[in-house]
């Protein structure tokens, strides 16, 4: 058993609301099956006279946090940031297809999966729904190498049989062996879960859909990731390509791939109807907003979709997301959520932009109670945070005077300086 003496962030797993303690005490040891958990968290003074025989690594002045959760990545777009194009398929056809042919050799693939993997641990991300490639090497790469780390961690094969070109099109048929057996060999596996992966309605026939969601229906405990109306263009060759469809989202329903555990990039262009679909099924949102501004995409609407109770996370979805760093994630979300001219603009508060990158996450992904968050019970993956890192920065945190000031000067003033140390399954 350890514990840890320094400032602590936790939510309320109901509500969640932050609870902050100045100084605080977070102890991890082993459960029954021997995981690392969280076997208490709260104020030091409360706890510590119940854990008499435990060494105390004093951190105060820092702030233990949960660690980070990205629900949206692709890892083998790690080389593809910061690459400007007249919105998302111009993105696709110029940069992203040809980076991503290259996952077929597996040297490449684990090469690009360990930069990938150092740089969530520099930027406090601990659990990542991650894309691979339409490359069953490029899952086999991901995976050994988060379990080398000891993640909790999901990807799976992208699913993509037309309008893609030669070097990343896959084959109907192949393409869902391939996933059938990539569940069978990785699901489950420590910590590794598997995601049925099609890259977005316009680029899977009708029959590898019904294929993904035939798996996804066999295989309920396995997540479905994808993305849908992220760009207007996109939304209307989706509509030109399935006009029996309802609307875009209406494709992914008609092929049983709206669910619990499915997750969907960017839901930007979407009617209430379709987000009373998520809600009623389930399905949930990964807002992506640095790359929302970054292509110029458009605004998450928040309020819409609080008002049809529809779920949703933060996701940096890099390679069009600009940064690996959930504080640049959490100012862009603030951002997208200010926005006004588009849709009504609100302030987000500190604590739900945390929320919405940790514990909601969790939730999100069906993953509540296991991660995400630093109450008893929790896996003991978390971040220490340096309120100091920066000259700007201490100055604005000395200053401020409630935990809101003190969560919004980290979000708009923080980034990967601000992670002293990301800890992963108690290590
Ligand atoms: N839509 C289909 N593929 C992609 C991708 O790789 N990135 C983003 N942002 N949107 C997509
Ligand atoms: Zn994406």
């Amino acid at each position: 058993m350890k514990a840890y003496r320094a400032s602590l962030l936790r939510f309320d797993e109901d509500s969640g609301a932050p609870q902050f303690d100045d100084d605080g005490l977070l102890v991890v040891g082993p459960d029954a099956q021997g995981r690392a958990v969280v076997r208490a968290a709260g104020a030091h003074g409360a706890l510590i006279d119940r854990f008499p025989g435990v060494a105390v690594h004093d951190l105060r002045g820092r702030l233990i946090a949960p660690g980070f959760i990205d629900m949206h990545v692709h890892y083998p777009q790690t080389d593809v940031i910061g690459a400007p194009a007249a919105g998302l398929l111009p993105w696709l056809e110029r940069y992203t297809f040809p980076h991503e042919s290259r996952f077929h050799d597996p040297v490449h693939a684990r090469e690009v999966a360990r930069f990938f993997f150092d740089e969530l641990a520099r930027n406090g991300v601990t659990t990542a729904l991650t894309f691979a490639t339409s490359h069953p090497v490029s899952v086999d790469a991901a995976f050994e190498e988060a379990r080398a780390r000891g993640l909790r961690f999901i990807t799976g094969k992208v699913l993509q049989d037309r309008h893609s070109p030669e070097g990343v099109r896959d084959d109907t048929e192949q393409s869902l062996l391939d996933t059938e057996a990539l569940i069978r060999r990785w699901h489950g596996v420590d910590r590794l879960g598997y995601a049925i992966t099609p890259r977005f309605a316009p680029t899977s026939t009708p029959a590898q859909l019904r294929g993904a969601g035939e798996l996804a229906a066999a295989h309920r405990e396995v997540w479905i990731q994808s993305h849908v109306a992220e760009n207007l263009d996109e939304v209307r060759w989706a509509m030109e390509l399935f006009p029996k469809s309802r609307s875009y989202l209406g494709v992914y329903e008609d092929f049983g791939l709206l669910r619990e555990r499915a997750v969907y990039a960017h839901c930007i262009h979407l009617s209430q109807a379709d987000r009373e679909r998520m809600a009623a099924t389930g399905a949930v949102a990964a807002v992506s907003p640095t790359s929302n501004l970054f292509l110029g995409s458009g605004f998450f609407d928040y309020r819409a979709a609080d008002a049809a109770g529809m779920g949703y996370g933060l996701a940096s979805d890099v390679g069009g997301g600009t940064s690996f760093s959930p504080f640049r994630t959490m100012l862009a979300a603030y951002t997208v959520g200010r926005e006004g001219q588009t849709k009504p603009g609100l302030s987000l508060a500190p604590g739900q932009l945390w929320w919405q990158h940790t514990a909601g996450a969790a939730r999100a992904l069906g993953l509540q109670g296991v991660v995400g968050n630093l109450q008893p019970g929790h896996e003991a993956d978390f971040v220490v945070l340096d309120p100091k890192a920066t000259p700007l920065l201490a100055r604005k945190t000395a200053q401020a005077d409630s935990l809101d000031e003190f969560l919004f000067a980290l979000i708009v003033l923080g980034d990967d300086r601000v992670v002293a140390r990301t800890v992963v399954n108690g290590r």
